[in-house]
């Protein structure tokens, strides 16, 4: 499947965040339970709007059709913004970029999507300076990112304040 990569604009926020609701809802149940999955898409199934005025948020299109995002920041905490966890912080490692945002839509799923739109994140990383990239991967990120070469390093319990819990994972790659 041949997918075009382009930055992100503003006007295409309210498609993102309605497709990483679908994404983990849709794609998340395989690994999570119904109740984590409610949570994940209420408090973190959402693009960061920010990205898109330093054009580091990539959309892929497939003809006119959205089919996923990606983004990426210099750094700064792995854990996603406004979600309401009771985590402390989880920082990245001066001189690491953070990879965010990452969905796919579900009928798009298994096509080499995520694939496509990481080719260009890592690439524009590095162009930009960054020798490390780290992400908070969930469970259903946690394979496609060891296959696009992050090692796994460690689980992270992200709790809420009513006590549920998700597990994500913390990785690295070399750029
Ligand atoms: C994670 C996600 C973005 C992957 O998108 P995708 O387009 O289906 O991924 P791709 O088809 O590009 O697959 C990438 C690679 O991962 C592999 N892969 C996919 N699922 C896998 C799994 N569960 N275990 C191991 N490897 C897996 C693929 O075989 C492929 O490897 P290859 O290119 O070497 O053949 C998508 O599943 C998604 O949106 N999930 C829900 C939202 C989410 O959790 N986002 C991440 C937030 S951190």
């Amino acid at each position: 499947m041949r997918v075009g990569i382009r930055r992100a604009r503003a006007s295409d926020i309210a498609t993102l965040d309605a497709l990483a609701q679908r994404a983990v809802a849709e794609i998340g149940r395989a690994f999570y339970s119904r109740r984590q999955i409610v949570r994940a898409v209420n408090r973190m199934a959402s693009v960061d709007s920010r990205l898109i005025a330093d054009g580091s948020l990539y959309v892929a299109e497939l003809g006119d059709t959205i089919v996923g995002c990606i983004g990426w920041t210099p750094g700064g905490s792995l854990l996603p913004a406004r979600a309401g966890l009771v985590e402390e912080d989880l920082t990245a490692e001066p001189g690491s970029a953070v990879l965010r945002s990452l969905f796919v839509e579900p009928a798009h799923a298994g096509r080499g999507v995520a694939r496509s739109l990481f080719r260009r994140c890592k690439s524009d990383a590095a162009k930009a300076g960054f020798r490390r990239m780290e992400a908070l991967a969930s469970a259903a990120a946690k394979g496609p990112c060891r296959r696009f070469g992050f090692a796994r390093s460690r689980a992270v319990r992200l709790r809420f304040d009513d006590g549920l819990e998700l597990v994500s994972y913390h990785m690295t790659l070399d750029l």
